[in-house]
């Protein structure tokens, strides 16, 4: 399956394409996590990147479209990937339509997560990711055992250099001015399905799968007219 993920800072993209990823049996494929690992490397990309990722702003197009370029062009992600971060902006998603059509592929679903901008900030003030294998806790909704240590390989959590309060804050507003218009682009496609963000992270989960037909609607589960009518016809987030 080839998804997009879209949503906010800190809407819970990369929590739910890293559940998915099994689910679907096809990889997380994420530019922020891309982009970092070229920062942490020191990669010419990663150096030029760096300054923009500070201050919250969209690091320039050529350097994010290489790096998912040659992502995509990876065996795992020939049968199917789930995009997290990326597309960005109109533009960016016109470039993945190009790029899958040489391929002869299309993309199946973009799925945006709706979730207000105060729960934002409470999700990514709490955020600790581990240094050594990327697991991510919450200290509040989903604490470590050991304070500041991975459950998983004992690595040690930090904090992202741009989860502070003022970097947040321009996250959100490069999101409302570059990233929100996405939504209505992919709702002419006919691919779009919103999913109320708010729950337990396997409860979104679910909410996911029933909008791709992976699961049969239950109880709870609807999620694109529950998201709908909170945030008006064109959602906020
Ligand atoms: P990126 O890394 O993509 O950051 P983001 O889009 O701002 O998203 P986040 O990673 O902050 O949040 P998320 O939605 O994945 O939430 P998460 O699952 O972590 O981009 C960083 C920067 O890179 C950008 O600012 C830009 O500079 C650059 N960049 C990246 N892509 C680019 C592109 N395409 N073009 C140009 N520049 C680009 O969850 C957050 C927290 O909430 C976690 O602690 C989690 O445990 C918790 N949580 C998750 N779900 C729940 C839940 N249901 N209930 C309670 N807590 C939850």
């Amino acid at each position: 399956m080839r998804l997009v993920m879209l949503g906010p800072p800190g809407a819970g993209k990369g929590t739910q394409a890293r559940l998915l990823e099994a689910r679907l049996n096809s990889p997380q494929v994420a530019s922020g996590d891309l982009l970092r690992e070229a920062v942490r490397k020191r990669t010419a990309l990663g150096i030029e990147a760096k300054d923009y990722m500070d201050r919250g702003v969209l690091v320039p197009d050529e350097l994010v479209l290489k790096l998912i370029n040659e992502r995509l062009s990876q065996a795992d992600a020939h049968g199917g990937f789930i995009l997290d971060g990326f597309p960005r902006t109109v533009e960016q998603a016109e470039t993945l339509a190009r790029m899958l059509e040489k391929r002869g592929e299309t993309l199946d679903k973009a799925v945006a997560i709706i979730v207000p901008d105060e729960e934002i900030i409470k999700r990514i003030s709490g955020r600790r990711t581990c240094r050594s294998c990327g697991a991510m806790y919450h200290m509040i909704y989903d604490p470590p055992r050991n304070m500041n240590l991975c459950n998983s390989c004992n690595g040690e959590l930090y904090q992202r250099d741009d989860d502070a309060e003022d970097t947040v804050r321009m996250r959100l507003e490069v999101y409302a001015a570059s990233t929100r218009p996405l939504l209505e682009h992919y709702e002419r496609l006919n691919l779009l399905a919103l999913i109320e963000g708010i729950g337990r992270p396997e409860e979104i989960e679910g909410r996911i799968l029933v909008a791709l037909g992976r699961l049969p609607a239950g109880d709870g589960t609807s999620n694109a007219a529950g998201a709908r009518s909170k945030t008006g016809a064109q959602s906020k987030n």
